[in-house]
């Protein structure tokens, strides 16, 4: 089978400079996310049609696939219409028995639809079309029967009658082909048409009037819904993400609200994980076994070992936090960190390329940035690394065993050893030695007989 993709349309109604096939889905550009279900049905070739910013969609594909994703890229420039857009994909079709046509902005098809669709066409050798129903079926080609019920035609919104613009029954746009009639058909396409293209809806009249099958497939209209509005795309991102949820369900997670969950990557969760409203996950994310995830927690790229807890608000990136770590409320970690078993971050506390020892302890109020803190560290609120001499970034080391009293500035290149104490209120700007107090801050004095000055009556 050969497949070929649509995605050279300038997707005017999305009021974007982003390509539309480029417009994320679950993160992803939704075109991705079509030439992802095209990969798993072992076709003999994929082809794109590309055309609007092809050089930007071009680019994206080569970042996301790799230089030799295997595709072959077709231009369309300028676009003429979908069966414009076959027509320049078809001197690169192989020779293959059928050709499935996929669309750049139907982001959600299932492969197991697709495999469907072609045993469909290869059955009947005709055309198999994907059709589903609609309340509201504005905007998509409505599927034309004859008195028997047999296909005749597609009528594009734009060129239909009132009558017709009552048929629930409408056109994907998905439809598997034989390639040798598809290279007939489309030769015969005209544009006489309320928008001047050369409309791919338009092979279903042909086929009929040849005799030639055609036959529907019907699937369930959320699998296939269009994108070509902000609101269209807002809804397929929906519909992308209760399905995302629904599977984290199935493993067993508990997810607070199916619909309040947005998975823009890839998230793996072991047994028992909870997951409370409002959390975004991005990239990779690795939830360990017993996790819980309070609400509104951004996670990127993070890896959360078994039994840790990370609190309402917080934000973590490029990061990995240890067995029973706590995180949050209202705390940053930022790439580079590594917190330890049992380590616990607190409210307002910013960590950046920090390592943060087992068991230690920063739970309010800290700055820790290009820091290596020790095991069972206790880190007092308010403390800040001063890593930024306004030039360079320098290293902060806190060995095991330290206690750090509040409101401490540690001045790097720094280290305090071992079992060391800083006195509230310190500014370090030399090494601590082991097992030691060391503190800079003025002895305190108290005046006995001092009197507070008072305004004079006059
Ligand atoms: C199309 C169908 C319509 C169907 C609907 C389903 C046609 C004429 N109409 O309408 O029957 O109900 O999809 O979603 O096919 N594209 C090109 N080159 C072009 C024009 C479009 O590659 O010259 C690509 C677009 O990038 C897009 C896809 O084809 O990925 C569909 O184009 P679009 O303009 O969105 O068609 P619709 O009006 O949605
Ligand atoms: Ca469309």
């Amino acid at each position: 089978m050969n497949v070929v993709i649509l995605a050279a349309g300038k997707g005017t109604r999305m009021r974007s400079a982003l390509p539309k096939v480029l417009q994320p889905v679950g993160g992803l550009p939704m075109l991705f996310h079509v030439i992802d279900a095209a990969k798993t049905l072992q076709a003999k070739q994929i082809s794109c049609v590309i055309g609007h910013e092809a050089h930007q969609v071009q680019t994206a594909l080569g970042l996301h696939y790799g230089a030799d994703h295997e595709m072959s890229l077709v231009l369309q420039s300028p676009a003429h219409g979908t069966g414009h857009a076959v027509a320049c994909a078809l001197p690169s079709l192989g020779a293959a028995a059928t050709t499935l046509i996929l669309y750049g902005d139907v982001p959600l098809i299932p492969p197991h639809a697709l495999k469907t669709l072609v045993a469909c066409s290869e059955q009947h050798n005709g055309i198999a079309v994907l059709t589903t129903r609609l309340n509201n079926p504005t905007g998509y080609g409505r599927i034309l029967r004859n008195a028997q019920q047999a296909i005749v035609g597609c009528v594009e919104e734009k060129d239909a009658s009132d009558e017709q613009r009552h048929i629930q029954e409408v056109n994907t746009g998905i439809m598997a082909v034989p390639t040798a009639q598809l290279h007939r058909w489309v030769g015969q396409l005209k544009n006489d048409n309320a928008q001047g293209e050369y409309y791919l809806t338009d092979l279903l009249g042909l086929a009929a009037r040849d005799g030639v099958a055609v036959v529907s497939a019907d699937i369930e209209s959320d699998l296939v819904q269009g994108v070509n509005s902000q609101e269209q795309r807002a809804e397929v991102e929906r519909l992308y993400q209760r399905r995302l949820a629904s599977e984290l369900m199935a493993a067993g997670v508990q997810v607070a609200d199916p619909n309040r969950i947005d998975i823009r990557g890839r998230l793996t969760a072991g047994s028992e994980v909870r997951i409370d409203v409002g959390c975004v996950f991005e990239g990779q994310v690795e939830l360990g076994d017993h996790v819980q995830i309070g609400p509104n927690v951004v996670l990127k790229n993070v890896r959360i070992e078994a039994g840790a807890r990370i609190e309402a608000m917080s934000h973590l990136e490029d990061c990995s936090v240890g067995p029973r770590a706590t995180i949050g409320p209202f705390a940053r970690i930022r790439p580079g960190s590594v917190l330890a078993e049992g380590s616990h971050v607190g409210n307002f506390t910013e960590l950046k390329n920090t390592r943060l020892g087992p068991y230690s302890k920063a739970n309010h109020l800290s700055y820790l940035g290009d820091a290596q803190i020790g095991a069972r560290v206790n880190v007092g609120a308010g403390t800040i690394t001063c890593n930024y001499d306004g030039a360079e970034k320098h290293r902060t080391v806190i060995e095991d065993d330290v206690f750090i009293g509040s409101d401490t500035q540690l001045v790097a290149p720094v280290v305090v050893h071992e079992g060391a104490t800083l006195g509230a209120g310190t500014t370090l700007t030399a090494d601590a030695p082991a097992h030691q107090l060391t503190l800079s801050r003025t002895r305190q004095t108290s005046v006995a007989r001092w009197k507070r000055p008072k305004k004079q009556s006059h």
